[in-house]
């Protein structure tokens, strides 16, 4: 966006991010989508938009009735008043369209009476910006195509040079997209819609192009909810390279840092594999207890437990933390996978990061992740955005990932995750003399060094110890270990020191 650029805002705010600061007045706009897909809901938050900033707008329906429309915009909480709404719609038009055309003497265009009567109120109002809904109906009046062609080519020329915004809605009831509509307009947005197999309505919105400005490629998620549309642009990590304090974060187990080499690295994400119940989510707290005792900031984003049940937990472990949205304190943000996106997800992390300051993350669990996307063949991709976005904000991240099977090293992940992180954390059940108990061992660690040991883990009301290494079992992480002949018992380290 140049300096001093004057844009349009269209009152979508993650919309005018993803076109570089708003539209660029005075032009004209395609927006198309399905039916349903948020055309009218978009247009008329552009309108409200325009009103803020003191400019004339108008809403040609050739569709819906004022009723209709004003109904529907109640339903956001919005009032249309102030906007100039022509209303298109009655039969005598359609009538009027087939029967005669007359010849516009500007563009010696042949003009319906329609798009006469949208050119005339067009010049007596003289708005700044204009909604057309929609061209659809334009095409049915039409009858045939060349005629609508026509009625397109003399609204351009009448738009032409003229001090208005517009917007052409169109909901694709021609089959494929309208390639000459496409290179009529300066730009052209388009919302997608679909509905998986199981849960709530996907949308994205695309710009498809935008001549004489830069904007941010690819699908952007969004929302329709009371209130209008709400657009998550695509998290690209390049663009929020942050220069943040890096050093180390402990989790102040001395021997669970021991482990780790002195704790993980901010700017870094930990993975914690293991099966269910090992203690994956407690020591991700632990960590967060550390840094919210030393007045950081800390975020949860959990898709499998409920607050109750977090609380509860770390209440039994000792660990007290505030909960909150400042620093020094936890903020337990509560994800439905089956109403978030991705894009809204990584928003909501984003807000954390920026806004919050979050220092540290963690994201509970990444099978619930999963379950949040519909295209699995992106979640890779998304999350790699994600976990490099984190990275370059200086944030420690930590990933819980539930693992299926009990005890074994073949334990199935849902995605072949640990590649993603910087460093992996294992946890194991094993059976030893007649009881079981949990391992912990670092897989990987891509900054600094750590042991190669394998270590009991326990907790209590105390929180959560570490046994020195496991020197005299061999097999732990099989689940069943033996031990080689001797007489003193192995895991008695554990008691003392
Ligand atoms: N108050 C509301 N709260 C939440 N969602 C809403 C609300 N009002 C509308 N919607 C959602 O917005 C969608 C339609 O929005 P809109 O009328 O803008 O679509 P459209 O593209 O103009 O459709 P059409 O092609 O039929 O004109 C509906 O499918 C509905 O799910
Ligand atoms: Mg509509």
């Amino acid at each position: 966006m140049g300096l001093g650029e004057i844009r349009s805002r269209t009152g979508v705010a993650g919309l005018d991010e993803v076109l570089g600061g708003g539209l660029l007045p005075y032009r004209l706009y395609l927006v198309d989508g399905d039916p349903g897909a948020g055309k009218t809901t978009l247009a008329l938050q552009f309108l409200l938009e325009g009103l803020r900033a003191d400019e004339r707008c108008m809403y040609v329906t050739l569709s819906e009735s004022k009723q209709e429309l004003e109904a529907g915009a109640a339903s956001h909480g919005w009032s249309l008043d102030g906007i100039q709404i022509l209303e298109l719609l009655s039969q005598a038009d359609l009538f009027d369209d087939t029967e005669q055309l007359t010849v516009f003497t500007e563009s010696e265009v042949e003009l319906s009476t329609t798009t006469r009567r949208i050119l005339t109120a067009v010049e007596q109002y003289a708005p700044h910006r204009v909604v057309l809904d929609s061209l659809s109906d334009l095409r049915l009046l039409a009858q045939n195509s060349l005629r609508y062609r026509r009625q397109v080519v003399a609204l351009k020329q009448f738009f032409m040079g003229r001090r208005c915004t517009v917007m052409m809605l169109d909901d694709r009831t021609m089959q494929g997209p309208d390639q000459q509509l496409h290179s009529i307009a300066h730009g052209v947005v388009a919302l997608n819609s679909s509905t998986p197999v199981y849960g709530q309505i996907r949308r994205d919105v695309r710009v498809v192009k935008f001549r004489g400005s830069d904007f941010v490629s690819g699908r952007h998620d969004f929302v329709i909810r009371s209130g209008g549309l709400t657009v998550f642009p695509r998290l690209i990590a390049a663009e929020h390279a942050a220069l943040r304090e890096r050093g180390r974060l402990a989790s102040g187990v001395a021997r669970l840092d021991a482990l780790l080499g002195g704790g993980v690295d901010r700017g870094t994400s930990t993975l914690l594999m293991g099966p269910p119940g090992s203690g994956k989510s407690t020591i991700a707290l632990q960590f967060a207890a550390a840094a919210v005792a030393r007045g950081e900031h800390a975020a949860v984003f959990a898709f499998d437990e409920t607050n109750a049940a977090m609380r509860a937990r770390s209440m039994s472990m000792g660990l007290h933390i505030a909960e909150g949205r400042g620093a020094g304190e936890l903020d337990f943000h509560q994800i439905d996978p089956v109403v978030i996106s991705p894009g809204e997800f990584a928003d909501l992390i984003r807000r954390s990061v920026e806004q919050d300051d979050a220092r540290i993350v963690i994201i509970d669990s990444l099978n619930g992740y999963l379950n949040s996307m519909h295209h699995s063949n992106y979640l890779t991709a998304q999350l790699h955005e994600l976990l490099t976005y984190l990275n370059n904000q200086g944030v420690a991240t930590f990933i819980v990932v539930a693992q299926s099977g009990m005890v074994g090293m073949n334990m199935a992940a849902p995605v072949e995750a640990s590649y993603l992180a910087d460093s992996v954390l294992m946890l194991r059940y094993f059976e030893h003399a007649g009881s079981v108990k949990k391992a912990i061992s670092v897989l990987k660690k891509r900054t600094g060094g750590h042991e190669d040991s394998i270590r009991q883990m326990w907790f209590d009301e105390h929180g959560i110890h570490l046994s020195e290494p496991l020197l005299g079992l061999r097999g732990v992480l099989t689940g069943v270990p033996s031990e080689p002949a001797r007489t003193e018992d192995p895991l008695s380290l554990h008691s003392h020191g």
